[in-house]
């Protein structure tokens, strides 16, 4: 019984912390998520992120704009790292799941850092 009692404490244990784990930014990590972006997103967001990238304007909805357009999804860095891992449902924004977890944080707030203010 107590052995049970252990291992749900551990399971909640864990589950708790997998869902607070949003690192916080830095710019070594925008600089990270800058490589990240040119191997795996410029072709359709564009260099500077104005969605105009060369297959990018073309698309039918247009990839998104980082600079002046909204998010959808929500602009937190928790629902960009989400969506990034999801895609978007019936548009070209294919799941980047397979990319590692830190570079799809790292990706999250380079996007994120290229927003007009
Ligand atoms: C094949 C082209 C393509 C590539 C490559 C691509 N995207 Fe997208 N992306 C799109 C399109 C198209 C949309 C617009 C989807 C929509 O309107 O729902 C989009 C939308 C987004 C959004 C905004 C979602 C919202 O809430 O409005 C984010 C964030 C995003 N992409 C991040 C990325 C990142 C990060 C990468 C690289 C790891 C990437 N995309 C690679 C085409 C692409």
């Amino acid at each position: 019984m107590r052995k049970l009692f252990l291992i749900t404490l551990a399971l909640t244990a864990t589950q708790a912390l997998s869902k607070n784990t949003v690192p916080p930014s830095s710019p070594e990590l925008i600089t990270k998520g800058q490589a990240v972006y040119k191997a795996n997103c410029a072709v359709c967001h564009g260099d500077t992120g104005d969605g105009n990238g060369p297959a990018g304007s073309a698309l039918q909805p247009k990839a998104r704009n980082f600079i002046s357009e909204k998010f959808k999804f929500g602009s937190k860095p928790e629902q960009v790292f989400k969506l990034i891992a999801t895609g978007s449902k019936n548009t070209s924004m294919a799941s980047f799941q397979h990319l590692p977890e830190p570079d799809r944080w790292a990706v999250t707030y380079y996007v994120l850092s290229l927003k007009k203010k």
